[in-house]
């Protein structure tokens, strides 16, 4: 692999706090992008930059949020700052039976105005070899903005950066329910590597199965779809090819946040190496394998990496 190469991630992370049994508030940071840059560095040389893209606020959180990307080697470059706005924030909690409610404060974090400055984030992109957003990242912003990015990254510029995109749709984002379906095709048909979750599909399009998914990406002109089903087959559509790859053992899992995010990162990273289609959906499966067996979306790094093999 060329080791000297950048990838960067644009969206949105939040504060975590989540209550362990005993009743205990522990502090974090996630979201999707963030997990799937966890993940790449986990599992990527140091010689290769993976990049964070966002915007933060001033405050304490937000400072100890650029903190934590830089000691674990993400770096901050791209994350903007803005004078008016704060970090967005959510707790965990866990009732006697095990089930987990989320509750946010995000609808005014500074990272809903990332894309304010398309021509920084163009300039980023121009010099990246692989750029990653989600349905998460174009759901956050304001119409005008999410046309813009769409937009933008549409052009590639004379490098060409590679773009991969998970649609990962939550319909609750959304402002403009009519705009889910024709945003993510929007942005999908500008991808060049594909990430979707058949069940996010399936509320929204109404995919019958994985294959369905796979099939309606692929008919956009996508060249690489690899459609995620949780224990039931990957769907793959790579070099003009179906292939349907098991995922080789189901586990118990203990917390599922985190999967899709952790099986792109895996997937990514595999290619970026040089590997196939199918060495990369198979890294992928076990490291999200890992991840469900774990509690929170980042599983530390040392673990990624024995699990991916790398
Ligand atoms: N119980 C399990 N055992 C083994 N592997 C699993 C299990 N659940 C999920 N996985 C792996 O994780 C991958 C992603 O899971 P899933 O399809 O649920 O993603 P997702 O819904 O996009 O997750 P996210 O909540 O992060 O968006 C699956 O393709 C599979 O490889
Ligand atoms: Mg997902």
């Amino acid at each position: 692999m060329n080791s000297n190469l950048s990838v960067l991630s644009i969206g949105e992370a939040m504060v975590e706090f989540f209550r362990d049994d005993a009743g205990h508030w522990h502090q974090g940071f996630a979201g999707d992008t963030l997990n799937m840059a966890w993940g790449l560095r986990a599992q990527l040389p140091d010689s290769t930059c993976v990049d964070y893209v966002s915007r933060a606020g001033t405050d304490p959180f937000s400072q100890r949020f650029r903190g934590f990307l830089e000691e674990n080697g993400i770096g901050t470059a791209h994350v903007g700052t803005d004078p008016e706005r704060g970090i967005g924030l959510y707790t965990i909690e866990t009732d006697d039976m095990g089930e987990r409610s989320f509750s946010y404060w995000r609808s005014a974090s500074a990272a809903r105005r990332f894309a304010d400055d398309i021509p920084a984030l163009t300039a980023a992109c121009a010099a990246a070899d692989l750029v990653y957003l989600s349905g998460i990242s174009l759901a956050i912003l304001d119409d005008a903005a999410c046309d813009a990015l769409i937009d933008a990254l549409g052009e590639r510029g004379s490098r060409g950066f590679k773009l991969a995109f998970d649609p990962n749709i939550r319909p609750k984002l959304w402002q403009d329910p009519n705009r889910i379906a024709p945003v993510i095709e929007a942005m999908a048909a500008k991808s060049d590597i594909l990430l979707p979750t058949h069940d996010d599909e399936a509320a929204a399009f109404g995919d019958r199965d994985a294959a369905a998914t796979r099939a309606r990406y692929a008919g956009l002109g996508v060249p690489e779809v690899v459609a995620k089903d949780g224990i039931r087959p990957t769907q793959v559509f790579a070099e003009g090819e179906d292939l349907s790859l098991d995922v080789p053992e189901a586990v118990k899992p203990l917390d599922t946040t985190g999967a899709g995010d952790s099986f792109n990162a895996a997937y990514l990273a595999s290619r970026l190496k040089g590997g196939t289609v199918t060495e990369a959906v198979r890294t992928a499966q076990r490291v999200s394998a890992l991840t469900v067996q774990r509690r929170g979306a980042l599983v530390p790094m040392q673990q990624i990496r024995a699990a991916a093999g790398a």
